[in-house]
């Protein structure tokens, strides 16, 4: 891979939240390369830091967020920019739909102004060019014209979604993140969704990180994954690679529930829950809940394994790939 097919380098972050009781580590010491015109999905249960690594991306953390390690986006570490400087990353170049950014419309105002005003405070141009272009952006999201004058409260759901996601274009984006943006929505409106997100990121050619819980979902946008555990990236993989041979213990209880779906059995969680990620963790953070779990596993932190160029967290990354461990779950 050449250094020019590298759009955004995370390495070794760290994200904490101090509280008056506690020191949360959401994100800790993740590693993760996106390449120019990919799709990267983070996937993970509640909890384990997904947000939190979208929002240190593109630089929106609460104040008692603690911040360490580098996010290189074109080459720059934009962990420690000016605030001036990442301003005009962000939204330029840098776009997010956020979790639930449905709520964030303003109620009183009509979608179309909404956009309008975030065209006009990055760009001096008059009103009616910005007007022109939300109204083209109305369309290519699949918006009817007229919606522009309506306000968030006279919309659907996925209207409201697609309004959102104009937003995130106006600037003309390099990077989209989009962190849940079809949780909340009926099925068929999701994958409506899905669909206009993978059709606009080859027109603008851009590139994307999707997070969701949902590894179905995950595989069905993304051209490679990484798996979140406990704020740890505990497996990366082409997509189709890591969901037909999961690496890594978790991967392969998540893919589980996803074929108990497929049977159209009802899906079943995951056994016991993550650890606290207030507390200090010894060894692997999964071996709570891993049925191969032996005591090394309790014991000691695993490292990152290279198994032929795909990357799992696990002691027995190797064993599970040559299916001496783990690989019975399928019948093959
Ligand atoms: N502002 C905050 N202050 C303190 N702790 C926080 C804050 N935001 C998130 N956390 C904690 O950080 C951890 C990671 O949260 P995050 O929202 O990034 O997870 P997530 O993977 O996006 O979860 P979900 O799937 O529910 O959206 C959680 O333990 C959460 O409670
Ligand atoms: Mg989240």
């Amino acid at each position: 891979m050449s250094e020019g097919d590298v759009l955004l380098e995370v390495r070794d972050l760290c994200v904490v939240y101090e509280s008056l009781d506690a020191r949360i580590r959401a994100v800790d010491h993740v590693d993760l390369t996106l390449r120019r015109g990919e799709t990267l999905a983070l996937v993970g249960e509640s909890g384990c830091g997904k947000s939190t690594l979208g929002n240190a991306i593109i630089g929106i953390l609460p104040a008692n967020a603690e911040v360490s390690g580098e996010i290189l986006f074109e080459g720059v570490n934009i962990v420690s920019l000016p605030r001036k400087r990442m301003r005009r990353i962000r939204w330029e170049k840098i776009a997010m739909v956020f979790q639930n950014a449905q709520n964030s419309l303003d109620p009183t105002l009509r979608v179309g102004d909404q956009l309008v005003e975030v065209i006009l405070a990055h760009r001096s141009i008059p009103r009616v060019e910005a007007q022109r272009r939300v109204k083209e952006l109305f369309s290519l999201v699949g918006l009817p014209p007229d919606y522009y004058r309506s306000y968030p409260h006279e919309l659907s759901g996925g209207s409201r979604q697609r309004v959102i996601i104009a937003m995130a274009l106006l600037l003309n984006p390099q990077l989209l993140i989009a962190d849940e943006p079809t949780t909340g929505l009926d099925v068929s409106v999701q994958l409506q969704i899905l669909n206009l997100l993978k059709d606009i990121k080859q027109r603008f050619q851009m590139s994307m990180i999707f997070i969701t819980h949902d590894i179905a979902v995950a595989n069905y946008v993304s051209d490679r994954m990484a798996v979140m555990y406990a704020g740890q990236i505990v497996e990366a993989a082409p997509s189709q690679a890591l969901l037909a041979k999961p690496l890594h213990p978790y991967t392969i209880a998540l893919t589980e529930s996803l074929l108990t779906l497929d049977r159209r059995v009802k899906k079943q969680p995951i056994a016991g829950f993550p650890p606290d990620l207030s507390k200090t963790i010894t060894g692997c953070r999964f071996a709570e809940r891993c049925r191969f779990a032996v005591d090394e596993c309790r014991r000691e932190e695993p490292p990152m394994v290279d198994v032929d160029g795909r990357v799992s967290k696990c002691f027995f990354a190797e064993q599970i790939s040559n299916k001496v461990v783990g690989y019975d779950y399928r019948g093959d």
